[in-house]
């Protein structure tokens, strides 16, 4: 990605005036109300608010894990609730990486094996090694490769699980609470890989987190207050 302005029409990652509410038997309740948000590739977001406001809720309708009960989720200008299942799958498999606060390796599989995993289920076994290999070596555990998860340490597992969630080179990078579980030295390794998500590999990254370190990181922080926007800085 140049560093120019960008003069595409269409947003990576657009957010129009989206709204959800859960209703689990009891009383519905609102968790997000009419958020608005337009991201471009190569650039990096926080996500901040405390507990229960909606990170979690708004990273799942982002990564069309989840639907808005009323607005939009657009990719690439197509909204996610109009994709057929076969497209979400392609989607969510092809388009999107996660990064998550417990890292959710697999723990019966090699290091190298659980980041050649996104590859296998998109359908790119034949280079799923190799690839693999070279996102190790970027997050500078090329040496873990035949490693169990339980033999590293929770910033390890951390990088394996961003170089698992960058493999299939997705557009957009999700991250929960990347470093909620990591010490500040780790954390620091962690929040530089995830910015080299976007100026190296041109993805979006949207970062929920609580840490004030993490979101000074990003190029822009959205405030959420009670499933608002309350501010952007
Ligand atoms: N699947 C669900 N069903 C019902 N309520 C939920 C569900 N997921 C989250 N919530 C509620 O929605 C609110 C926001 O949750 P969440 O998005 O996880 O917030 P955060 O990630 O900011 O802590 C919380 O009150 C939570 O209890
Ligand atoms: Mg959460």
């Amino acid at each position: 990605m140049g560093d120019g302005p960008n003069f595409s029409m269409t947003p990576r990652l657009e957010l129009r005036r989206v709204s959800k509410t859960y209703r689990n038997g009891g009383q519905p309740v609102e968790v997000l109300h009419e958020i608005s948000l337009a991201l471009e590739p190569g650039t990096v977001t926080a996500l901040v608010g405390r507990s229960g406001c909606g990170k979690t809720t708004l990273l799942n309708l982002a990564g069309a894990m989840d639907f808005p009960t009323a607005g939009e989720v657009l990719i690439d200008g197509r909204a996610t609730s109009a994709l057929s299942e076969s497209e979400l799958t392609a989607l969510r498999r092809r388009r999107v990486g996660f990064v998550f606060q417990f890292f959710q390796l697999l723990p019966t599989l090699t290091v190298l094996e659980n980041v050649e995993l996104p590859l296998l289920l998109a359908g790119s076994g034949a280079r799923a090694t190799e690839a693999a290999r070279d996102r190790l070596r970027w997050v500078g555990l090329e040496e873990k490769a035949a490693s169990m998860p339980y033999q590293l340490s929770g910033g390890q597992l951390q990088r394996v699980a961003i170089a698992r969630a960058l493999v299939h080179g997705p557009d957009v990078l999700l991250a929960d609470e990347p470093t909620g579980n990591l010490d500040t030295a780790s954390g620091d390794q962690v929040l530089g890989l995830l910015r080299e998500s976007a100026t190296r590999f041109g993805a979006t990254v949207l970062m929920a987190t609580h840490s004030a370190e993490a979101a000074a990181i990003a190029g822009a922080r959205v405030h959420l207050r009670d499933g608002r926007v309350e501010s952007v800085d």
